[in-house]
């Protein structure tokens, strides 16, 4: 696995909403070929995190470098360049273009980006069906909801991305249909070389990741493999 070069630098990052400190000296680090996965109570910020690593929210204080760039000090066209260049987002129910088919869907953001029409549609065809998704006409809206959440990952990987972030991916799935969008996703860093870090309330999904952090009291800490009350944690620290 490759690790050495890190996609995502976060340090010291502080967020303010509301009267509340959400995120209160955040520190987090992922490698390219690493899999992170944060756990935590409602409430406690994750999606809000997310928001600051796409450069969606602006932190009161902190770095947040991503692919080099610390994306805190871009000015807005900047920053919507960097994000489309370097990241990947796939949110809970897809946010996909529900009448599209999913090849419109996935190469949709490569032509966002710029690539000619022709080889946005022949990457994202492979992509899909590297991802196991039907290239049939059907629109989006009428794919079962594995199928849609592996064209939000195309979508995501479409413009290969150094970092990859997903909110509660699997959270609108079930049972058999939820393990195997998960063994997908997780799947991904190897095989496609960027980080990932996924947020979820799974502890199954989150046991999938190399790493598995716990966010509270707008921190990250190790979130271990021990049972409760074992006062032992097995796995890396937050580097
Ligand atoms: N723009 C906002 N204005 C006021 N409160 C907000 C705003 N954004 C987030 N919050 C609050 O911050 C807290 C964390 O939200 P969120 O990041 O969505 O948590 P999580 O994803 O961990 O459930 C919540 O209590 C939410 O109501
Ligand atoms: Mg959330």
């Amino acid at each position: 696995m490759e690790t050495d070069r890190i996609v995502l630098s976060v340090s010291d990052v502080r967020y303010e909403i509301a009267g509340r400190l959400l995120l209160d000296g955040l520190d987090l680090s992922v490698g390219a070929g690493e899999s992170v996965a944060i756990t935590g109570p409602s409430g406690s910020g994750k999606s809000t995190l997310l928001m600051c690593l796409l450069g969606l929210v602006r932190p009161q204080g902190g770095r947040i470098v991503v692919a080099g760039v610390d994306i805190t000090r871009l000015r807005e066209r900047a920053l919507n360049r960097h994000r489309r260049d370097h990241m990947g987002m796939v949110f809970q129910f897809g946010e996909l273009l529900p009448e599209l088919t999913p090849l419109e869907n996935t190469a949709l953001a490569a032509l966002l980006s710029g690539v000619p029409r022709r080889t946005a549609y022949a990457d994202a065809e492979e992509l899909l069906t590297t991802l196991g998704v039907p290239l049939g006409g059907t629109p989006t809206a009428e794919l079962s909801g594995g199928e849609r959440q592996r064209t939000a990952v195309a979508r995501a990987l479409i413009n290969r991305p150094s970092l990859v972030l997903a909110d509660e991916p699997t959270g609108a799935l079930d049972g058999s249909t939820r393990d195997e969008v998960a063994r997908m996703l997780f799947s991904v860093p190897r095989q496609w070389g960027c980080g990932l870090v996924v947020v979820t309330h799974d502890p199954a999904i989150a046991g999938r990741s190399d790493r598995h952090l716990h966010l509270s009291r707008g921190r990250l800490n190790d979130a271990g493999t021990a049972l409760p009350g074992t006062g032992s944690t097995a796995g890396g620290a937050i580097r």
